[in-house]
């Protein structure tokens, strides 16, 4: 591949994965994903996380190839996600001197996944400097963001960030690995979906992260996933600042989980009102259809969510379970909520979104609608109140 500077003897060697299907083996990556990796070829070396095993199998001979015959000195490991960490092993392999920098959490992990050597740590702690000759590293400790031990890196020469999960993204680098030579939007919807699925639930975390980081001057973002910030890295910072303070966008998620298609018509209904009450982004999802990923992402973005369900071995239907279990996950905060269901007989689908709402810190926007059999507009006017108080 053709050499990919990121700043003065930074080097990009990441790569993309379009064969998963599945991040995490739990979300969908119909535009594939990128793992980032870094090399820094100063007096001293180091190389800034790895990749997911597999995912490039020339990656060993392009550290060489940059190296030209001089050793890897560092490791600097800033997450042991396997999707950055997996290569370790290999890597201690091909470099056996090679020293491990990182934290003490981290270390118990690479102990218990690649049983290296304690010899091989150089443990660092908040604030502390790795000098390698032009590059001076220092390390933050940034806690859940994403695991436990997840730190990040910061060049203070070239004033580069290397923040592994954070300000990354799902979607594949097509060519265009730095923020300006790239179509942004089609990563904005990425990058949140990747917050929302992967870091949104540790959001007070990123927050801690940002108070800090708040007396450093990043000039680039270089994340482990998506995009590279050169030009405007105050772009994620703003996004993620947004993302982990809970700020919405006006509009609403309807997600609905119907059967025979009466729960459907009760979610078109209640979206007509809504429309016809002034609201303009709407979103209405099947979570039988559309993987709770995306719907969790729109959720994340937009200010109201309505959510019904059939009813279902007397409870609600099981997509829609799986829906509402991943919200008390990811625990999307500040918004406005209502609740709708149909039933056949003694129902069920309601009552258990009534337990799942009392879980949530969510406002109620109005009294629930509840229907047994057709949907009727007459058995519909509760949704009125529930248009009437979206905004
Ligand atoms: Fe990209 Fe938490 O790993």
């Amino acid at each position: 591949m053709k050499q990919i500077v990121v700043s003065n003897n930074i080097y990009y060697l990441g790569t993309n994965d379009r064969k998963k299907s599945l991040f995490e083996n739990n979300w969908p990556l119909p535009n594939g994903v990128a793992y980032n990796s870094y090399l820094i070829n100063d007096q001293k070396t180091a190389l800034i996380d790895t990749l997911e095993f597999g995912s490039k199998e020339d990656y060993l001979n392009e550290i060489s190839d940059q190296l030209k015959g001089r050793e890897l000195d560092y490791l600097i490991v800033n997450h042991m996600e396997p999707d950055h960490s997996s290569m370790i092993g290999i890597l201690m392999k091909f470099y056996p001197d090679l020293k491990i920098v990182s934290n003490i959490k981290a270390f118990k992990m690479l102990e218990a996944y690649f049983g290296i050597s304690p010899e091989n740590f150089i443990e660092v702690k908040e604030g502390e400097v790795l000098d390698l000759g032009y590059h001076k590293l220092s390390f933050h400790i940034t806690p859940w963001v994403h695991w436990p031990e997840t730190m990040m890196t910061f060049d203070t020469t070239d004033s580069v960030l290397f923040s592994c999960d954070a300000f990354g993204s799902f979607g594949t680098l097509d060519g265009g690995i730095f923020d300006d030579e790239i179509n942004f939007e089609r990563f904005e919807d990425e990058m949140r979906r990747y917050y929302s699925n992967i870091v949104g639930k540790y959001s007070n975390m990123v927050q801690k992260a940002f108070v800090k980081l708040k007396d450093i001057d990043i000039k680039i973002i270089c994340p482990s996933h998506g995009p590279i910030w050169r030009e405007n890295p105050g772009k994620a910072i703003g996004l993620y600042d947004k993302w982990s303070k809970h700020e919405s966008e006006e509009g609403v998620v309807i997600a609905f989980a119907s059967m025979y298609g009466n729960t459907e018509r009760m979610a078109d209904y209640a979206a007509r009102l809504i429309a016809e009450s002034g609201v303009k982004n709407i979103r209405v999802y099947d979570v039988s259809k559309t993987h709770a990923s995306f719907i969790l992402s729109d959720i994340w973005r937009y200010k109201s969510v309505i959510l019904g369900s059939c009813a279902y071995n007397a409870g609600m239907h099981p997509m829609m379970e799986h829906l509402c279990h991943e919200l008390t996950v990811i625990n999307p905060k500040d918004k406005n909520y209502a609740l709708f269901g149909s039933y056949s007989w003694n129902g069920g689908g309601l009552k258990s979104l009534l337990s799942f709402a009392e879980k949530m810190t969510w406002t109620k926007i109005a009294e629930p609608v509840e229907l047994m059999g057709a949907p009727d507009i007459s058995k519909m006017e509760g949704f009125s109140l529930i248009a009437k108080n979206i905004l």
